[in-house]
Order: C-alpha cells, then sequence, then structure tokens
C-alpha cells in the first residue's frame, strides 16, 4: 500500500512538473538517443511551397509518441484490425453508433463507458507529427491518417476518458480563441460525411462528434473551432474534435490529424489557403520524413488518376493495372482480377493487401524467384518466409503498375520485411475483395495526393 501511494505521489509530482516545462521539452523522450531529431521537434515549417511537418515512424524510440515497446507481432494483430474495418467500410453498410453521441449529449459517463477489446488501436501504424493549437498555443504528438478525416485531439475535462498522453492534454478554457459548435452549424450536419456517424446535439446545443475506426476504438467529444499554428502564420476557426471519451489510441500521441477527403479534413480546411494536395515520405524506423500541405515539385513524379468510387467518399482509390515479378506480369486465372478489385492507398496500414487470387500469385512468383533460400515458418499473416535478412536475400523486382503505366519500382526494403534476427518474409498478404496499398510498401518514396487536379504521383528514395 505504501509503495503504491509513494508511486502515485510521484506520478503526480512528474504531472506537476510537466505543467510548468515548455510544451516543447514535454515532447522530447529519455529512451532516444539522437539529440538531432529533438531539435525537430517544433519542427513545422510554413515557405512559398506550403506547410511542412517531420514525420516520424510509430515506433522509432526518437518519435514523439513512440511504440517502440510494442512486439512486430503486435502490429500485424493490430493491422488487421485496421483492415478488417476498412474492408467493412468498402463491403458493407456502415452500423451507426447514434447511442454513444446521444449519451453524452445527456452527460451520463455511466451509460459510455463501452468495453475496449484488449489492444484495439487505430494508431498502430500511423506516422507521428505534431501541431500547434490554440491562442496562447501548445504542441501535440498526432498520428495523420488518411484513412479518416477529422481531427480531433484529448481535452480537458476529459468527461468519460482520455489516455496518458505526451505532453499537457489539450485545455479549452486555457485558449482565448476556442469556440464550441453549434448543432445549427453547417459543419455540424456535415459531420455524418466527415466520421460516418450522425452527429448528436448536447442539451446546451453543442455538436456532439463520434468518430469510429473499427471494431472499439473511437473518439467522441465537442465539435470545436480554434487557431492551428502554420509556421508563423495560422488559420483561425480551424474546426476538429476536443474528444472527451478517446480509446484505442496506443503511443501517447494526443490524438488524429485526418486527412482524409471529406470537406471537414485537415486538407480541405487548408486547401484555400496553401492548394488542395498533400504529400508525404514515409520514413523507416530510424529516420525522419515529411508531410506538406499545398503545392508540390512535379519532377521526377509519376502519376496515376485518383479515382472516385461510390463505395467511399473519403478514401483515396486509385486503379491497379497490373504487377510484374523479376520483369514478368503475374498470370491470374481471371483477366478482370485487377479490374474489379477497388484499390484504396492508406498511410495507416502497414502490409499491402491483394485478394487471394492476386496474392497467391505474387506469392508464387516471389517464391519461384528465391527458390534457392531455404524457407521459415510462416509469421502472423506474413506467410512466404526465408531463413536471412532482407538485406541478404536477393529479393525480386517488384513492379505494382497503375492506370495510365505508372509503374511503382518498389525496393527490397518494401518487399521483404525482416520478422526477427533470422527470417525474412513477402511483406504483403491476402485480403478479401479489396486492394490496400500499405505503408510498408511506400517507405522512403514521395507519395503525393494531387486532390484538385485528381492526381496521385510517387517517387522514390525520398527520405531514408
Ligand atoms: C520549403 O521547405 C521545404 C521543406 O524544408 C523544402 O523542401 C522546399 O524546397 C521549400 N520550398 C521553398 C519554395 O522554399
Amino acid at each position: 500500500m505504501k509503495v503504491f501511494f509513494f508511486h502515485l505521489l510521484l506520478l503526480l509530482l512528474s504531472l506537476l512538473l510537466c505543467e510548468v516545462v515548455s510544451p516543447l521539452r514535454d515532447i522530447t523522450q529519455s529512451s532516444c538517443s539522437s539529440s538531432k531529431l529533438h531539435e525537430n521537434y517544433d519542427h513545422q515549417k510554413l515557405n512559398g511551397s506550403g506547410m511542412h511537418f517531420i514525420l516520424h515512424h510509430p515506433r522509432n524510440p526518437c518519435s514523439p509518441a513512440s511504440l517502440h515497446h510494442l512486439s512486430f507481432s503486435d502490429v500485424l494483430h493490430q493491422d488487421t484490425l485496421r483492415v478488417s474495418a476498412l474492408t467493412s467500410r468498402l463491403t458493407t453498410k456502415h452500423h451507426h453508433r447514434q447511442h454513444r453521441a446521444n449519451n453524452l449529449a445527456a452527460n451520463d459517463p455511466a451509460l459510455v463507458s463501452v468495453p475496449l477489446s484488449p489492444g484495439s488501436s487505430l494508431g498502430i501504424g500511423n506516422y507521428i507529427t505534431i501541431i500547434r493549437l490554440g491562442t496562447p498555443s501548445s504542441s501535440y504528438a498526432m498520428v495523420v491518417d488518411t484513412g479518416s478525416s477529422l481531427t480531433w485531439l484529448q481535452c480537458s475535462p476529459c468527461l468519460i476518458y482520455c489516455h496518458d498522453q505526451t505532453g499537457p492534454i489539450f485545455n479549452p478554457s486555457a485558449s482565448t480563441t476556442y469556440h464550441l459548435v453549434p448543432c445549427s452549424a453547417t459543419e455540424c450536419s456535415g459531420l455524418k460525411s466527415t466520421t460516418l456517424n450522425p452527429p448528436a446535439c448536447s442539451t446546451s446545443n453543442v455538436c456532439i462528434y463520434d468518430a469510429t475506426y473499427g471494431d472499439s476504438s473511437f473518439s467522441l467529444g465537442y465539435l470545436s473551432k480554434d487557431t492551428l499554428i502554420i509556421g508563423s502564420s495560422s488559420l483561425p476557426n480551424f474546426v476538429f474534435g476536443c474528444g472527451q471519451d478517446n480509446r484505442g489510441l496506443f503511443g501517447r500521441s494526443a490524438g488524429l490529424i485526418g486527412l482524409g477527403k471529406d470537406k471537414l479534413s485537415l486538407l480541405s480546411q487548408l486547401a484555400p489557403k496553401l492548394g488542395n494536395a498533400f504529400s508525404y515520405c514515409l520514413p523507416t524506423m530510424s529516420s525522419t520524413g515529411f508531410l506538406s500541405i499545398g503545392s508540390y515539385d512535379p519532377s521526377h513524379l509519376v502519376l496515376t488518376p485518383l479515382v472516385k468510387s461510390s463505395l467511399d467518399n473519403t478514401l483515396y482509390f486509385i486503379k491497379l493495372s497490373s504487377i510484374r515479378v523479376a520483369g514478368k506480369a503475374l498470370s491470374l486465372s481471371s483477366t478482370s482480377s485487377y479490374s474489379d478489385t477497388p484499390t484504396i492507398i492508406d498511410s495507416g496500414t502497414v502490409i499491402t493487401r491483394f485478394p487471394t487470387d492476386i496474392y497467391t500469385a505474387l506469392s508464387n512468383a516471389v517464391s519461384y524467384a528465391l527458390s534457392k533460400y531455404p524457407r521459415s515458418p510462416k509469421y502472423s499473416i506474413l506467410d512466404t518466409c526465408f531463413k536471412g535478412s532482407a538485406a541478404n536475400v536477393a529479393a525480386p523486382e517488384v513492379v505494382l503498375v497503375f492506370e495510365g503505366g505508372a509503374e511503382w519500382k518498389l525496393a527490397t526494403r518494401n518487399v521483404l520485411i525482416d520478422v526477427d534476427s533470422g527470417n525474412t518474409c513477402l511483406a504483403f498478404a491476402p485480403a478479401g475483395r479489396v486492394a490496400i496499398i500499405g505503408n510498408r510498401q511506400q517507405q522512403t518514396f514521395k507519395v503525393v495526393y494531387d486532390v484538385g487536379n485528381s492526381k496521385l504521383g510517387f517517387a522514390s528514395g525520398a527520405c531514408g
């Protein structure tokens, strides 16, 4: 008992200390050995080409909200949950959870305690950056997600639940530019397309959002406006969610930046000022990448159309037209396999998924090319595994070809993934009837989402 109170005291003391040091100091981590990364923590820059943020791999120990303690098999398990959530969005009608938003409306925390299945998370594969919000402004470590549109962060007084996050929780009453959004506002009625859940209305006429991400992770709270700091300038009345009940966001991040296509997303809100495009380079675990909003450098980019899909208005769809392994097109039993497969590109899915027929042909072709290497047993969702490491197994060239002949030539590190010290696996998996281009395959490429001109571009070697 005594020990427990001692720990509690320590916790309280450290919380108090956290309040008085600057927010920038709060989001540095003692477990990170590279001091160079720390200098970048206030890592926004606005210049002639737009707004630039530094991106961190979710398991980089130097990330401001690192998940470096997670095992790779946990990551793959979470990845499966994200893929089922995305797949069900694309293949079934969405189930509304109106009851929960209404419960917050009635301010009855007891009714809102939805159990969270162990380990369910939306943030596990998502890259991390820092935004500044409020007046005076503070910094918040946020996961970046192209698979959803509403930006939200944990918000005091955390009426129902906030997890432990890096740095102080956003405090609306401490910001002189903070406003609640009333139920009658167009931003409120627009929530249904942003979060896929209808809004609720509190007794005091405040708009309540419910952002859900799969089976059990969600954020629920008040739709709000405050000033977003972009470099040395600012965007007043940025619309975001002030989360009073937040479940499933691992890694001590404060919240989520929605980069989906809906009109409330961060991109859409910044587009009038900066341009309707964003680009990123997702770094490896030991480096940093970038997220840029606004114009982009078109040189060296290979382009393919971003296409509309009746399945979902907020995700980024492209068209896969073939796959080549070691110079040879995969042989598929049906010629319509590619054109029948809705394909999205997603920043938060780790392992690229293909429908079973495409995946099996890919796995067979890679196995054939690597037939001189001894096989190892399957590892979680990865079933094409070899003894050795990505560094010493000579992976065949894998090229994903998209509409218009755009060739995405994957490097070895985008094809194979080391699952432990002696085994490496093909970093693709089979899943349902959709294809999802995941972040392992995108790593170190510059990927441009030119939403205004409906084009997706990519170029190799943009970050380490
Ligand atoms: C703006 O900054 C980014 C990131 O540092 C850089 O890549 C880009 O070239 C700069 N653009 C201009 C116009 O200065």
